[in-house]
């Protein structure tokens, strides 16, 4: 069992039965006869799960409260028929034409102060008082006609919040700013404090006079601009929360969800603190298809969005089955490449798979977006592939509810993500994922699970812990790691972590002031290094981006800086703390490097790959908590690989070979 925290599964599960298979429905674009052929070619394939209505508004409420609920009516009644249940949709993530005409002042604004105009979609700005005003009504509507449709097991409020426009910088949002910030600090002098206006005459007589942090001759104040990142982050949230407010009046049990976009590309939301008014985590994941790694870039959202759904199954709720339409070359994946993904997704704790989106548009934007139904109809290679992946799902059924097993906990923080981000700081080299995906990634490559956790959530039962780049960390989250290593943990922090607090305000007495005491280490002056140069460390390897001026001081030193002017300090070093042990990185060591450090770190916590198994397969181990487990191996090679476990091959059906074909998954309930 995964030491994420436990608690109850989310109530959707209890209407989907095994691992739910669909996608995002958008019928409104097909005449019926399409849409009845819809239905045989959903039993095909074996869909059990759709969302429904997404951008569906301007046909709902074609002109200012006139309702055209017919069609939709017509297909959540064919829907519920056909046994197949729906994320009926707010409706909410493209505004009609009507309001925007009635209410330009709805628009989003940027910071250089457009304003963007409608024919696209998402053109709102959530703090908008008129636009929840309208939300809420077709969000009231779409509720009272459908809370006891027996198709509905889930609402899907809006769609991906912060996509396209992730923070706003109209009146309406700069007055929202304002009030947010005076809840948060209650009185103008406790901002100044935070926020160190003393600094460039900055200081403010009252709330009234703080503007969002937009085009400035220099760098802008550190805590305006985090504040202003945090109060994006909370705005979108505060707009779903008046859309689930009107949701629960209607349909108190109902779960909500609204669909994320984890990845290494989403940097403005803080999705762990979203999820406390989730019922169930959705994500929506795009591969990247000039990324020759995008299998390492999928396991990194999948295990991200685990963490964010603290360790429960989630719902993948889009992907896509070949190509999309929205990067600059699009390629289509390859034969077996969405198998890969979908189960990978799976291995990683989804208990969905689901797409955008069902059928092929033959109009609009996303006409070259594929789709489970693709424009070449039945006889397509996707097609096969869909129907292919429906009945591997249906397989996998004994897999529902089982959790991720994983003994390393990665601390992941989109407050540190934005703190260590913004400008002014020794070096642009320093960003946040870097040297975390640098381990997540060796990780990944060897077969051993991680969790990613936020700091201040609980560490036990991880054997390994790693700390990396978390520039701002809590007095009670650093508290919360030290106690991990003092239990027994194998802790490793490295550079740029532990350097501010919360409110970005420097530690002092020496670097990183809120790990000093558990590493036994100060740091007395960055030296970030230039562009293209490394360091050469005492071990033989050698190091990037970053060298600091270490003392040891209680630490014992494993590898040392051997060049001038830090011949001598410290660049690796391990402090005995505890039950466990604190080890500091100082530099970003090349990839050979990191496996040596991994290595060295999985050897004395005592983790194990999932199992043994060439090169190429991609493992991880789900576990029900009767203690049934079932491995999961994809092989991602163009050669056959083996693995080995003992046990039943469940796709199969068969007793399991040990070998894994050139490019298959094999998902073994072990014996
Ligand atoms: C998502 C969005 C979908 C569709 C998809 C295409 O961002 O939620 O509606 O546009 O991308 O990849």
């Amino acid at each position: 069992m995964s030491p994420q925290e436990q608690s109850a599964p989310p109530a959707v599960w209890k209407s989907l039965d095994g691992i739910a298979y669909g996608g995002d429905y958008n019928p409104e674009q097909w005449p019926v006869s399409t849409r009845l052929e819809d239905l045989e070619l959903m039993k095909e394939a074996g869909v059990t799960f759709l969302s429904v209505g997404i951008f569906s508004w301007g046909l709902l409420e074609p002109t200012e409260g006139t309702y055209d609920f017919g069609w939709l009516d017509e297909v959540l009644d064919n829907l519920a028929t056909s046994g197949i249940k729906v994320a009926l949709a707010t409706a909410t993530a493209a505004p009609p034409a009507w309001l925007v005409r009635k209410h330009p002042e709805i628009l989003p604004v940027t910071a250089d102060g457009t304003v963007l105009g409608p024919g696209s979609r998402r053109h709102y700005s959530p703090s908008s008082a008129v636009y929840r005003r309208y939300a809420t009504g077709i969000t009231r509507a779409l509720a009272e006609r459908y809370k006891d449709h027996p198709a509905l097991a889930l609402w899907h409020v809006d769609n991906e919040l912060g996509c396209h426009v992730s923070e706003f910088y109209g009146d309406e949002d700069a007055a929202a700013f304002r009030a947010w910030l005076e809840r948060r600090y209650g009185n103008i002098e406790a901002l100044n404090a935070s926020w160190g206006t003393a600094f460039w005459s900055q200081h403010y007589a009252s709330f009234e006079e703080i503007l969002p942090p937009g085009a400035a001759p220099s760098t802008l104040n550190p805590g305006q601009q985090l504040d202003f990142q945090r109060f994006s982050s909370w705005s979108l949230m505060d707009y779903y929360r008046t859309l689930l407010e009107v949701l629960r009046d209607v349909t108190p049990g109902v779960p909500a969800t609204t669909n994320l976009m984890v990845s290494s590309a989403t940097k403005s939301m803080d999705y762990f603190d979203w999820a406390k008014d989730l019922d169930v985590i959705a994500n929506d994941h795009y591969l990247v298809a000039a990324d020759p790694e995008r299998q390492i870039e999928l396991a990194f959202s999948a295990d991200l969005t685990r963490g964010v759904a603290g360790g429960h199954p989630w719902i993948l709720m889009e992907h896509s089955t070949s190509a999309v339409n929205w990067q600059p070359r699009n390629q289509p994946k390859m034969p077996g490449e969405m198998l890969r993904n979908s189960l990978a997704h799976v291995a990683r704790g989804a208990d969905a798979v689901m797409f955008f989106q069902w059928r092929q548009s033959f109009a609009g934007s996303e006409k070259f977006h594929s789709a489970m139904v693709p424009h070449g109809g039945r006889e397509t290679r996707i097609f096969r592939e869909v129907v292919g992946l429906g009945a591997a799902l249906q397989k996998l059924a004994p897999v529902k509810g089982s959790r991720v097993e994983s003994r390393v906990a990665v601390v992941f923080d989109y407050e540190a993500w934005w703190a260590s981000e913004i400008d002014s700081k020794p070096s642009v080299d320093v960003r946040y994922l870097d040297l975390l995906r640098d381990f997540h990634r060796s990780l990944f490559l060897r077969g051993v699970s991680a969790d990613f956790v936020h700091p201040s959530a609980s560490l036990a039962g991880y054997a390994l812990v790693l700390v990396c780049t978390l520039y701002n960390v809590t007095d009670a989250a650093a508290a919360n790691i030290a106690s991990a290593a003092r239990e027994g943990a194998t802790i490793l922090v490295s550079y740029f972590s532990g350097i501010v607090d919360e409110q970005d305000h420097v530690r002092l007495g020496g670097y990183p002031g809120a790990f000093r005491d558990l590493l036994g280490v100060s740091v007395e002056e960055f030296y970030p290094l230039l562009a293209g140069s490394t360091a050469k460390l005492s071990d033989g390897g050698v190091g990037r981006v970053w060298s600091e001026h270490v003392h040891a001081a209680g630490a014992e030193v494993v590898s040392a800086f051997t060049e001038y002017p830090l011949e001598g300090a410290p660049a690796l070093t391990r402090r005995s703390v505890g039950a466990g042990a604190a080890w500091y990185l100082a530099t970003f060591p090349d990839r050979d490097g990191i496996e040596a450090l991994v290595d060295r770190l999985l050897d004395e916590s005592g983790v194990a790959a999932v199992a043994g198994a060439d090169q190429g397969v991609e493992l991880t181990r789900r576990r029900n908590a009767d203690g049934t487990s079932f491995v999961f191996a994809i092989n991602h090679s163009r050669t056959d690989a083996t693995v080995r476990v003992a046990g039943t091959e469940l796709l199969s059906g068969e007793r399991f070979t040990g070998m894994v074909p050139a490019g298959a998954v094999a998902v073994v309930a072990e014996d």
